[in-house]
């Protein structure tokens, strides 16, 4: 390999194909922010595009952008690991080929749809071609069929892959993960006319997605990327990653019911939601200990520094996004008063960029540095490594900005609205027009174009670290030893 020029020939079948993968999220993810940016437009000037793009396309087309961009992430990165981990070639590599390009094609048809037709009648065509209406999933039905199909061929690689080849702690978590995950998005197809039952089943999907299964998945992932970017000890890492399933799955299931409160469940929810949701945290703070207790007391070198920064990023705003902003609103008490504002908008964009947007560029650094001829990527980069630097911070402080603005309206909502004004439509009005609500919308769109610009550099130094780089990447190394 020849540091610092980008050739195919440096990566394995199954690399090709994750970077393929890679290539499309980050197509989505431009998607998704100009979406976010036109979305938060409508709010301070509603007749912008009116009934050309209408706020609830842009705002379906941001956040399914989103999901599936980071589903294209996390699918790339397994393809990325799949053959180091089980030591042998990946099966099956044409079809799993085969399946990016009709799971790319469909999506494409599908993002046209929802742009140039947008609605249908409410009929159960409108639901096969068009969109079901369900929020963050979408996609037609036809174009659900397909998506299950290629989920299927890409767990059969996987799976198939590791038995061919040798099974470890990581990938046994994996491979049931992904069945679960997989399995998961049949619920979200299910089509009933009443309401309650069909958001009843919804949440299966979105909520044992973000707070179940994507997190195991992560945390396959980061376990992984300790190990090649510090040389972090297997053992230990994989001994997390139990405690960390163990508790995820304890809390994350059953916290189901923090979304059961008041979509005319039977009442229990509030008493088991409450309860069982107010202990996710606990293996986000995990999470975050293991993170830094790998980076910072072994003494390791770190082969990857961007790529390390956007793991640590990842422990940190997984804690925070999920954890402290999730826990703050999932007592039914201080939910009967939050449920729906933008306090849960500010949850909801801290928690999916803290959680998952971050991880997915970690694995997009890896994945560069051995596509340019596992280049040198540690400290001392041609610029003290300005463009990694600045992107990183303006990513995480565009966000963070929007976080915090969109708390203050959300806080505003809660009060003007729920707690005085009693809920009533006057009410929900009347907090639209306050102060610190307005103020809010103005300081999320100012932080938008920060994250926007954040995004830019981030896409512009990944078209160029360690281009001209003549250094050979450092090789991670971890003085701990372990007996046992
Ligand atoms: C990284 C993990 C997480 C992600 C990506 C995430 C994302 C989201 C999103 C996008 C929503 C809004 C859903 C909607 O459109 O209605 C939401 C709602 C909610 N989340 Fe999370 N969440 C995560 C973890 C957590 C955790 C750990 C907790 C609790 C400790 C939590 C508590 C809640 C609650 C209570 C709601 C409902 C808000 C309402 O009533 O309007 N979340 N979450
Ligand atoms: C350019 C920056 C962005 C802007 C201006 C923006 C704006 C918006 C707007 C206006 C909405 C609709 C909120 C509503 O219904 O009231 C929204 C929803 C959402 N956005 Fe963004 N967004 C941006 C970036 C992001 C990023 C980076 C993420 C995560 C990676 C994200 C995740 C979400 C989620 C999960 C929702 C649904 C939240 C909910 O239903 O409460 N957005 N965004
Ligand atoms: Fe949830």
């Amino acid at each position: 390999m020849n540091a610092g020029i980008q050739e195919s020939s440096n990566l394995t079948g199954g690399q090709k194909l994750a970077v393929k993968y890679y290539t499309v999220a980050v197509v989505l993810f431009v998607a998704q922010i100009l979406f976010g940016l036109l979305s938060g437009l409508k709010y301070l000037q509603p007749d912008f595009l009116y009934e050309v793009l209408d706020f609830n396309v842009t705002r379906m087309v941001h956040i399914n952008a989103m999901i599936v961009w980071m589903l294209f992430g996390f699918m790339g990165a397994i393809y990325w690991l799949v053959e180091e981990e089980s030591e042998t070639e990946l099966v099956g590599l044409k079809l799993g080929n085969l399946a990016f390009w009709v799971l790319t094609s469909a999506v494409t048809v599908v993002v046209l749809v929802y742009l140039f037709v947008q609605v249908g009648p409410a009929e159960m065509s409108t639901i096969w071609f068009i969109g079901e209406g369900r929020e963050y999933i979408e996609a037609p039905r036809w174009a659900d069929i397909g998506i299950v199909i290629c989920l299927l061929v890409f767990m059969y690689n996987i799976a198939a892959t590791f038995m061919k080849g040798k099974w470890s702690g990581i990938s046994g978590v994996l491979v049931l993960d992904l069945v679960a995950l997989a399995g998961l998005y049949v619920a979200g197809m299910y089509y009933t006319p009443n309401i309650s039952m069909d958001q009843y089943w919804w949440w299966w999907v979105v909520h044992l997605w973000v707070e179940a299964t994507w997190e195991v998945l992560v945390g396959c992932i980061m376990a992984w990327g300790l190990i090649k970017t510090l040389g972090a000890n297997r053992k230990i890492v994989t001994t997390w990653l139990y405690i960390e399933v163990a508790l995820m799955l304890g809390a994350g299931i059953l916290g189901l019911g923090h979304h059961y409160f008041w979509i005319g469940t039977p009442e229990y929810w509030l008493g088991i939601g409450g309860f069982f949701s107010a202990l996710e945290p606990v293996p986000l703070v995990a999470m975050v200990v293991h993170a830094v207790y790998d980076s910072g007391v072994h003494g390791s070198k770190n082969s990857n520094h961007p790529a390390l920064a956007w793991l640590i990023a990842h422990a940190f705003g997984n804690f925070f996004g999920g954890g402290v902003w999730g826990f703050m609103h999932t007592l039914p008490q201080i939910n009967l008063y939050t449920h729906g504002t933008q306090w849960t908008t500010s949850h909801g964009h801290l928690a999916f960029f803290g959680a998952y947007a971050t991880i997915n560029i970690a694995m997009f650094y890896i994945a560069l540095q051995r596509w340019r001829g596992n280049v040198y990527m540690s400290a001392g980069l041609p610029g003290n490594g300005w463009k990694w630097k600045w992107a990183l911070s303006l990513l995480c402080t565009g966000v963070v900005g929007m976080t915090m603005a969109l708390l203050v309206s959300g806080y505003e909502q809660a009060f003007v609205e729920r707690a005085l004004g009693g809920s009533t439509w006057a009410a929900y009005f009347e907090a639209q027009r306050g102060t610190w609500y307005v103020q809010g919308m103005y300081w999320r769109q100012i932080f938008g174009y920060v994250t926007a610009a954040g995004l830019v550099l981030l896409i512009w130094d990944l078209l160029t670290i360690g281009l001209r780089e003549k250094r050979s990447m450092v090789v991670p190394t971890d003085h701990v030893v372990v007996t046992a």
